[in-house]
């Protein structure tokens, strides 16, 4: 018989650290309030999959995690995967962002450890919450060696995605996480099963590491839509580095913004264009004539993950190709 693997489990907070008042509770109650230790105290299950150490990083609510809450797990992360005494990690985290802390791990770590970023939609407290079995199978996953050299997975409602595809596409369904190419695998009764394994570069295939980072550039975010002002879009490229425009469509973007938009990219803010549909291709000298204007494009990366992608290649000397380039490698 082999040892148990040693896994870490990373408490920050979320609705599985959450608690209601009453059972009925579902969507209204306290996040962010139980520890790590209390949460594992109720499943004790979980110490026949694994030899499991805890420990507290944060205790708030996703929705407040900024470019240094990221750097703070990342730089934790990096430096537990090379103990040796550790074999995968475990991060339990709030679920309205847990897409973008997962896709920073997966685009920056450099190990082929497991690690598995978990969440519920509802808190423990909850009638038929997710909190115990997801997280369960977050450790079922990181201990078991199939998933290891697959980059960072988010385990929630008995399936396993990989962090680079996954969204939180619902706000209070138990199934609320998606993949446009379907998960890479299922978890049942503590045993993970793969049918795919991500296409795209990612942990030891990547030039960056959180352990380098110090600081990370200001990319913002504008939401397309008709009556957006101008003004609005002038005010946040003025303060950027970066600036992704989540356009209707194949990122498409009303006639008035093209002129603060092209003024932008003159002036050295990064200029992408996305899509607000949160789905498919932005094909680049499509909609618009990216070329001429100076302006980058997506490929198929949300909004949200889009940022991330363009702030870690603003952390490297490069030219408008390279940085074009980066949305077709990762
Ligand atoms: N406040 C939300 C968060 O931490 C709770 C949502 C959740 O964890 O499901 O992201």
């Amino acid at each position: 018989m082999t040892a148990k693997p040693n896994i870490l489990v990373i408490g920050t907070g979320g609705t599985i650290a959450g608690q209601g008042k009453a059972a009925v509770n579902t969507s209204a109650y306290l996040c962010s309030v139980l520890g790590i230790d209390e949460i594992l105290d109720t499943l004790p299950q979980a110490s026949a999959l694994a030899n499991l150490r805890s420990e507290q990083l944060l205790q708030t609510g996703s929705e407040n995690f900024n470019n240094e809450h990221l750097l703070a797990i990342g730089k934790r992360v990096a430096e537990v995967l090379a103990q040796q005494d550790v074999d995968g990690v475990v991060i339990t985290h709030g679920t309205d962002t847990i897409e973008e802390t997962a896709y920073f791990l997966h685009l920056t770590l450099k190990s082929a450890k497991p690690v598995v970023v978990v969440g519920s939609m509802r808190p423990p407290s909850a009638m038929s919450s997710d909190a115990s079995l997801n997280l369960y199978d977050a450790i079922a996953v990181a201990a078991h060696p199939s998933s290891h050299g697959i980059g960072t997975l988010v385990v929630a409602n008995s399936e396993i995605h990989t962090a680079r595809d996954v969204v939180k596409s619902n706000s209070f369904k138990l199934d609320a996480f998606r993949s446009p190419y379907g998960a890479l695998g299922w978890v049942i009764e503590g045993v993970p099963h793969y049918y795919r394994r991500p296409a795209r570069a990612h942990t030891l295939d990547t030039p960056w590491f959180p352990e380098r980072l110090s600081r990370l550039p200001k990319v913002e975010i504008v939401y397309g839509y008709g009556s957006l002002e101008t003004v609005a879009v002038e005010a946040i490229a003025a303060n950027a580095h970066g600036l992704i425009f989540a356009g209707t469509g194949n990122g498409n973007i009303a006639s008035h913004l093209l002129k603060p938009l092209r003024d932008a990219a003159r002036h050295g803010v990064n200029v992408v264009r996305a899509s607000r549909t949160g789905n498919g291709i932005v094909l680049r000298n499509g909609a618009q004539p990216d070329d001429e204007y100076g302006w980058l494009t997506v490929d198929d990366q949300i909004p949200q993950k889009a940022r991330l992608l363009l702030m870690l290649a603003l952390t490297q000397d490069a030219d408008t190709n390279a940085l074009q380039a980066v949305f077709t490698r990762y």
